[in-house]
């Protein structure tokens, strides 16, 4: 019994060194160490035999079990090193092709923010920023909207929590580019001609067409002898150079504090082509900026005499262009962060 064991030992050690994979190692072990292999049947046996012998051949097949238990293990650490044990499973096919990287792009309203900012760099004005986080005196009151003006109400405002400057007034979310109006005209001395894109906050319950922060675009030129046709003619120029060439436009009166006289400009619609559809709301037209001259009070403000200077400003909704080129149903896509939706653009 005691050769028959030995002879095994050999011819298992023998095998093992030509194992060259973990399915065949499995194979292995289940011959020499598994359940029914000779060995451990032997070693179930030994109990049949007289204790003399089952002393020595005992000891004796007891090392060889753990001689292979341990050639065993060392043999499965050798095979799954490298790329086996990289991928933590027991085979990787090491010829499947790569994932592809995906490769990221810009969000949609930076796309159309840079389309109109690079328009108007075209045509002379230069770009500026302000704060986000705004005093009452910009937003509202040096925009000629004092404490109580009803026009407040136009600008569902978002109020900080904070003490008001006694200066300033209080501390909100601008609820609109224009406050870098002021600013730029407390800074810069005439001819200014300015664009100021930046976000926007209005305290609004969300839907497909609101949302509580956004993004405008805002406008601003002054010097002196600005007139309507400046105006008339810049955002002309602007709406075919963003919309297309064949785009006709029509300004109508309209009504905003900071500028006499006000009005807003909108193009034949996009999608009708002026017919009436479900985009422009059957009206054929398609309202995309609010516009006007400067009042003579804004600019009083800013020590700028209104007798000498004259100027224009415009302010247009950002997110509203893509909404009409692409058609996209829900505002709130933009902000939602679903790749899907944005790597449609
Ligand atoms: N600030 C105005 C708004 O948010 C738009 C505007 C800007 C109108 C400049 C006239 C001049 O509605």
């Amino acid at each position: 019994m005691l050769n028959q064991i030995e002879e095994l030992a050999s011819k298992a050690f023998g095998e093992l060194n030509k194992v060259t994979n973990l399915e065949e190692l499995e194979a292995w072990r289940v011959c020499y160490l598994g359940r029914k292999s000779t060995l451990v049947q032997a070693l179930r046996s030994l109990i049949k035999l007289p204790l003399e012998e089952r002393r020595v051949i005992g000891a004796r097949a007891n090392e060889i079990k753990n001689g292979l238990e341990a050639a065993l293990a060392q043999k499965k650490e050798s095979l799954g090193q490298g790329l086996t044990a990289l991928s933590g499973c027991e085979s990787l096919d090491v010829s499947l092709p790569g994932r592809r990287v995906s490769l990221g792009r810009l969000h949609p309203t930076t796309q159309t923010l840079d389309e109109i900012c690079e328009i108007f760099k075209g045509m002379g004005f230069q770009i500026v920023e302000g704060p986000e986080v705004e005093w009452d005196y910009y937003n509202f009151e040096a925009l000629n909207m004092p404490v109580g003006h009803p026009a407040r109400d136009m600008f569902a405002t978002l109020w900080m929590d904070t003490e008001p400057s006694t200066q300033f007034g209080a501390m909100l979310l601008r609820t609109h580019t224009s406050p870098v109006q002021i600013r730029a005209m407390e800074k810069m001395k005439p001819p200014i001609r300015i664009i100021a894109p930046g976000r926007v906050y209005r305290y609004e319950a969300t839907d497909v067409t609101h949302e509580w922060m956004f993004h405008q675009v805002e406008g601003l030129a002054v010097d002196k002898n600005i007139t309507l046709a400046d105006l008339k003619g810049t955002l002309f120029e602007f709406a075919r150079r963003l919309f297309g060439k064949e785009r006709k436009c029509r300004f109508r009166c309209d009504y905003f504090p900071f500028v006499e006289p006000g009005g807003e400009l909108s193009i034949d619609c996009i999608a009708c082509k002026g017919i009436g559809c479900r985009v422009c709301g059957g009206s054929g037209w398609l309202e995309i900026l609010g516009c006007g001259m400067v009042h003579p009070e804004v600019l009083r403000r800013v020590d700028i005499d209104p007798d000498v200077y004259s100027g224009f400003a415009f302010g247009m909704g950002v997110e509203r262009i893509p909404i009409l080129r692409y058609g996209v149903e829900d505002i709130r896509l933009f902000y939602g962060n679903d790749i899907r939706f944005l790597e449609q653009f």
